[in-house]
């Protein structure tokens, strides 16, 4: 049930609950004491009034015991209950009735029944009771013996409604109740800005968390307060921006691949147009042929290109196989290179190391680094030498590919590994589509290696250098254990 309210709800419950507890016990444990308190007293007094007169009526009780009664304490006894307020009746020792004011309480012929209140003054003792008089008026009945020379000689019996004392302690219930609630009060209000300081940020968080689902990713919560709601608004706006970064970049992908589509295509359509005017040449046709050729080549390499980065990027491309014949495979690359380069009138030196250990990547993604680097640097050095080396090292292996080619700048070196970036110099006189490191990167990502460019500049040649992580065997892992 309490899950279903609001943070706001559930504090005011709890400190309700907890205060009315609490107030609830203290108005009981005090209201009672009280109460027990204000009977005491009640009782207390009509005890010491009854004590008090029956100390008067020692005398004339002897009197009138030795039958000379000349009707004296029938008047004391009035007098009494006119300034007392009680009612009064004395019996002597045998329950014979002498005097009363009133006999409420006490069906009286000539003598009275052993009530409990006259049979504890019988001992010696003040006695007391209260029940119900016949009236059904609930009555408090007081007894004391009359002393002549310590020995009883009737007992007298004070008798008094208690409703009025009733009455008393209600009202005494009443004003302590209503002293509970102005501090009742005050909780309530206490714990509406309490809970308030607490869902009001947590309302705002929820605020701006729509309005970021809605699309305003630039949205940022105020962070006021380092507490766990700062923390969690600090978050949120860490979100939102890496969010948006992962749009933007989304976006900017798309629209770099459209552009890069549309160039090619623009020309397919103007070859197209030559082919099909029958005023050109044949000669003029078959050029345009292969320029056709070339960019469905190239157009076939960006689509190819775009799907291997967009595997990636969906998960799909899983890291998996594992080079065995490490020293073969990097040879085998190699050899299609050399004769790459030598077409090119490029020198091209190899340098594998021959006790190279299994690497945990498939030949696929090898071949798929290496032909990037490898044709990067063919491509990328007009004339001189392309070296390639593949060295050994007890946690990884270190493949090198130098060239001394147009090199870049610190500048653009920063840039490298981003989507479609190509240098000025490389976009306006090789063909590409600048997604080739990016692809590298990405693969290497997947298997916790890496990649570094280096140049010392404006053509003075560049060195990519990957590593990559040799899984370690299970007796190699407990070695280092
Ligand atoms: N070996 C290299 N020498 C000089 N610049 C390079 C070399 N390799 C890559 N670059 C620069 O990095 C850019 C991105 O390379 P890449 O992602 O392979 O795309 P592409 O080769 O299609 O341009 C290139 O356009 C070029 O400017
Ligand atoms: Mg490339």
């Amino acid at each position: 049930m309490l899950r279903q309210l609001t943070i706001r709800q559930r504090i005011l419950v709890t400190f309700l609950a907890i205060v009315l507890t609490g107030s609830i016990l203290q108005l009981l444990v005090a209201g009672w004491q009280i109460q027990l308190a204000t009977l005491e007293f009640y009782q207390h007094h009509l005890e010491t009034n009854a004590l008090l007169v029956a100390s008067g009526l020692s005398e004339p009780l002897e009197y009138a015991l030795e039958g000379k009664d000349d009707g004296s304490l029938q008047r004391i006894l009035t007098v009494q209950q006119s300034q007392l307020g009680h009612d009064f009746l004395l019996v002597d020792r045998n329950y014979r009735l002498i005097a009363s004011t009133n006999t409420v309480g006490y069906p009286v012929q000539n003598t009275v029944p052993r009530t409990p209140e006259i049979m504890q003054a019988e001992s010696g003792q003040i006695g007391a009771d209260v029940r119900l008089n016949p009236q059904n008026v609930l009555t408090l009945f007081v007894a004391a013996p009359v002393l002549y020379e310590s020995h009883p000689l009737g007992f007298l019996v004070l008798s008094a409604p208690m409703q009025p004392v009733y009455d008393d302690v209600a009202r005494r219930w009443l004003g302590l109740a209503g002293a509970a609630l102005p501090v009742l009060g005050l909780v309530i209000v206490a714990s509406l800005w309490i809970s308030g300081t607490i869902s009001r940020p947590v309302t705002n968080l929820r605020n701006s968390a729509l309005k970021m689902a809605g699309g305003a990713l630039d949205t940022r919560i105020e962070v006021h307060s380092s507490d766990e709601i700062g923390q969690l608004a600090q978050t949120l706006n860490y979100m939102a921006g890496q969010i948006d970064g992962l749009i933007k970049a989304q976006r900017s992908f798309v629209s770099y691949a459209a552009h890069e589509l549309r160039t090619p295509l623009t020309t397919l359509k103007l070859r197209a147009d030559i082919l099909a005017d029958e005023r050109v040449p044949q000669q003029e046709k078959a050029v345009s042929i292969r320029e056709i050729r070339q960019e469905v080549d190239h157009m076939a390499e960006l689509v190819s290109s775009l799907l291997t980065l967009t595997r990636i990027d969906e998960g799909r491309h899983k890291r998996s196989g594992t080079v065995t014949d490490t020293v073969a495979a990097f040879h085998d690359i190699a050899r299609h290179w050399r004769i790459e380069a030598v077409k090119s009138g490029l020198q091209f030196e190899t340098s594998i190391a021959p006790n190279l250990p299994e690497i945990p990547l498939s030949t696929n993604d090898l071949r798929l680094i290496l032909d990037n680097l490898l044709g990067n640097a063919v491509k990328y050095t007009p004339e001189g030498s392309i070296q390639f080396q593949v060295e050994a090292n007890p946690d990884h292996v270190l493949i090198r590919v130098r060239d001394t080619g147009i090199g870049f700048t610190p500048e653009q070196a920063k840039h490298l590994f981003e989507r479609f970036y190509r240098s000025e110099t490389s976009h306006t006189r090789f063909p590409g589509n600048g997604l080739g490191l990016s692809i590298v990167q990405a693969i290497l990502m997947q298997y916790k290696g890496c990649v570094q460019g280096h140049s010392e500049g404006i053509n003075k040649g560049a060195t990519f250098e990957v590593t990559l992580p040799l899984k370690k065997t299970a007796r190699e892992r407990q070695g280092q254990q």
